[in-house]
């Protein structure tokens, strides 16, 4: 095959563009091998498309990829990977199972293997090949954004767990049903140290001695080699300093030499762009340091004209194009995409909907969460008692999309999402209802902790951290600043109503105000659908087997804990259900809850920890969303939704709160249109006319505005911007400047 190919259809073998920015024609025409759905993509621009549209759309490229070709050029169908990393998360309907921190928990790689396998079938019931899963991250800093994709701190659990999923995924190298019926391609990822970087962030830099480093985060990837994964992810992190998708010491050294992978290495989104020296559309680095495929999602056209060019000049020898090439063929040929395959509605499995979400998915996913509930503190209140009257409050209780986390329906999950995105799926109030009227219990639910008259046996508090994904999960601390599930416990220990709480969350945070408010607390982590699983353990139907796969820090600053120095509990603890047991009254003090973070009130695409962004009164967590006439939407300036397109509606206003300045703002913007009617800016509420001002920044790139009182007035933890018409900015950082005292404003 790879000797009829012509050069051009070569390179779009290890092109990878996302669904949102190519049509079918264009897969006719360029003949992509493989294509992507990014987390924020669903067919036909529709993220919340039903299950049989992705079918359609994979019907569509199948169709428009095996187009005869003229001159003898072989026809080799495309296929499509998606990130189904806890389930097949991004289609509707789909068993979304708990996220890999609480899989971790459980220790059971049979368990997880199961969970591969059910997860594969749903996929290829939409006509999906390939999955980016599993992370094989070793979290070390539980700072990082993504820790709840790791199974553990401990390298030797993940590599236990990881192998079992690329197993339940893939099946097993040598059995009869490898990548068969049922089974879809696995990803290992992301090569590596993307749990090791610098005090967790994202993306950022890992430093310190190679063979150190290895033993702990590269740990995993023998065990999923071995396993037989179909494919390994470059990680977006550096390792001293030289980012991973140019780094060809380690992506062809490391991992093609002394670790002996042999199959395909693909890139993150646009990660090759990060490269010194290149860009989305342009790096034959990435391919010269060992990349086969370049995910690129959307600049997918000029990728593929540059690398043409340089294999044509010599910048790349043919040589590593036919390998990268031929690994591709190679991923396809094991998935039997030569072997007669038929369009994936005409599969086996493709339209068995009945198989989405199924009862036995469910299932399967319910025993993942009762075997992940962690039992931290118990004075004696579990198992709840039959015929007891139950209170169940906190606005996580019968909260689907909170429970689900990240990577579900939408990239960052939570947000505008509701139950009926998850259509089959069970709250934990809504377990915890079938499981009271089972035992002849009674629960009721009172989000917002029932009235004060009322008397319940027991209270059942559910809260935790809302959903977020990758760099938008990244923390400066462990300090929890929600305070909504510590005031409800306190309250109802006020009233003398014992307490259990039930902590959502994708890492250990510090919790030693409210496991001291509680009387037992139960770290149930982000359990995804099948919500009744936290009851099954509270009411005893299931034992508690879960035990910490990370330890959980004794205080909030967030200094990496990877053992007992300075764990409250270490890996492995978790109590039985009926021993009673858990710490004594814990210090409250935490510096970071009252200490300052820094300048910058957006940064990195995240808003400081006190920061609140307000279009009228609709919050925009992160600086994103919909509300009264502002749409933020997330836009990438150095690196993945860093920065913010903020469209002002006519009339419409931002208004920005965060820790006092003394001085004013630095503010990176670009405006690419003048603004039409009046823009205007304020901190103290006086208005000051900056119209003329971004007229002349219109289309001149990224510039710095600085604001002070020299155009403000009065500074302080205000700032609001306001347009008469209809007006665009992008913003990338938002920082107070306590130099600017004395300077003017500028644009
Ligand atoms: C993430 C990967 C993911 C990819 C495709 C990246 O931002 O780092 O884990 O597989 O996007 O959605
Ligand atoms: C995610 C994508 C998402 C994109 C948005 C990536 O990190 O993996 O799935 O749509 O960022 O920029």
């Amino acid at each position: 095959m790879l000797a009829a190919m012509s050069l051009e259809r070569k390179v779009a073998q290890i092109i990878m563009p996302d669904i949102g920015s190519i049509t079918a024609k264009d897969v006719k025409r360029y003949r992509f091998g493989t294509i992507l759905n990014g987390g924020n993509s669903g067919p036909y621009g529709d993220d919340k498309a039903p299950a049989a549209d992705w079918l359609k759309l994979a019907d569509e490229y199948w169709v428009a990829s095996t187009a005869p070709l003229p001159k003898g050029e072989p026809v080799i169908p495309a296929v499509w990977a998606t990130d189904a990393v806890h389930g097949h998360a991004n289609v509707i309907g789909a068993t979304v199972f708990p996220h890999n921190i609480a899989l971790g928990a459980t220790g059971d790689a049979d368990l997880i293997r199961r969970i591969g396998a059910a997860t594969a079938v749903e996929i290829e019931v939409t006509g999906i090949d390939w999955t980016f899963a599993p992370t094989i991250a070793v979290a070390r800093d539980d700072r990082w954004g993504r820790t709840y994709e790791s199974y553990s701190e401990d390298p030797a659990l993940v590599s236990r767990l990881g192998a079992a999923m690329v197993e339940g995924l893939q099946g097993r190298p040598g059995d009869p049903g490898f990548l068969g019926k049922g089974k879809v391609a696995a990803t290992a990822k992301h090569f590596f140290g993307d749990g090791g970087t610098d005090q967790g962030v994202d993306q950022g830099d890992v430093d310190g001695d190679l063979d150190a480093l290895m033993a702990i985060h590269a740990a995993p990837y023998p065990a999923a080699i071995n396993a037989g994964v179909a494919s390994v992810m470059a990680s977006f992190n550096s390792i001293n300093g030289v980012k991973m998708h140019g780094n060809a010491p380690l992506l062809t050294g490391e991992l093609r030499g002394k670790l002996g992978f042999g199959g395909l290495v693909v890139g993150d989104w646009n990660g090759h762009g990060q490269v010194d020296g290149c860009t989305n559309k342009d790096c034959p680095q990435a391919l010269m340091a060992g990349l086969d495929v370049y995910m690129v999602p959307e600049d997918w056209k000029a990728l593929h004209r540059s690398l043409v060019k340089q294999v044509k000049n010599g910048t790349i020898p043919m040589s590593r194009l036919d390998e990268a090439v031929l690994r591709v063929l190679r991923l396809k040929q094991a998935l039997g995409i030569f072997d007669g395959e038929v369009k994936p509605s005409a599969r086996s499995l493709g339209g068995r909907w009945e198989l989405l979400g199924s009862p036995e998915h469910r299932a399967i996913a319910r025993e993942a969460v009762a075997k992940s509930q962690v039992i931290l503190k118990n004075s004696g209140v579990l198992p709840l008692k039959a015929g007891a009257r139950i209170e169940v409050a906190g606005l996580a209780a019968d909260n689907i999309p909170q429970q689900a986390g990240g990577w579900s329906v939408t990239w960052q999950g939570g947000g505008e999402l509701t139950a009926a995105d998850f259509p089959g799926a069970t709250s934990i109030w809504q377990g915890i209802a079938a499981a009271a009227k089972a035992s002849g219990s009674e629960a009721v639910l009172a989000p917002e902790g029932g009235s004060a008259g009322s008397k319940p046996d027991v209270a059942i508090v559910v809260f935790g951290e809302e959903p977020y994904a990758e760099f938008v999960g990244d923390r400066k601390d462990l300090a929890f600043r929600d305070e909504e599930g510590l005031t409800l416990l306190k309250s109802y220990r006020a009233r003398g109503i014992p307490t259990v709480a039930v902590f959502l969350s994708g890492r250990p945070l510090w919790m030693n105000r409210e496991i001291n408010a509680a009387d037992a607390f139960v770290a149930a982590w982000l359990p995804g659908s099948e919500g009744a699983g936290v009851a099954d353990v509270l009411f005893g139907a299931r034992p508690a087997t879960g035990r910490l796969s990370f330890s959980w820090p004794a205080h909030c600053e967030g200094t990496p804990v990877n053992g007992p120095e300075g764990a409250l509990f270490a890996v492995g603890y978790g109590l039985d259900l009926g021993a009673a047991g858990g710490p004594g009254t814990l210090d409250e003090t935490c510096n970071a809850l009252t200490a300052d973070h820094g300048a910058a009130w957006f940064a990195s695409g995240r808003l400081g920890n006190t920061v609140q962004a307000v279009a009228d009164n609709a919050v925009l967590p992160d600086l994103r969303g919909v509300g009264n006439g502002i749409t933020a939407t997330g836009i990438d300036r150095k690196a993945q939704e860093d920065a913010r397109r903020i469209a002002f509606a006519p009339g419409a206003k931002l208004a920005l709160t965060g820790p006092e300045s003394s001085a004013g703002w630095r503010i990176t913007y670009q405006v690419t249109e003048r603004p039409k009617a009046a823009v205007t800016v304020s901190a103290d509420g006086t208005a000051f006319d900056i119209t003329q001002r971004l007229a002349v920044a219109a289309g001149k790139g990224w510039r710095e505005m600085v604001l002070t009182s020299d155009c403000l007035g009065e500074v302080g933890d205000k700032l609001a911007f306001a347009s008469k018409g209809k007006f665009t900015i992008e913003i990338s950082e938002i920082a107070r400047d306590e130099r600017a005292a004395e300077a003017e404003c500028s644009f």
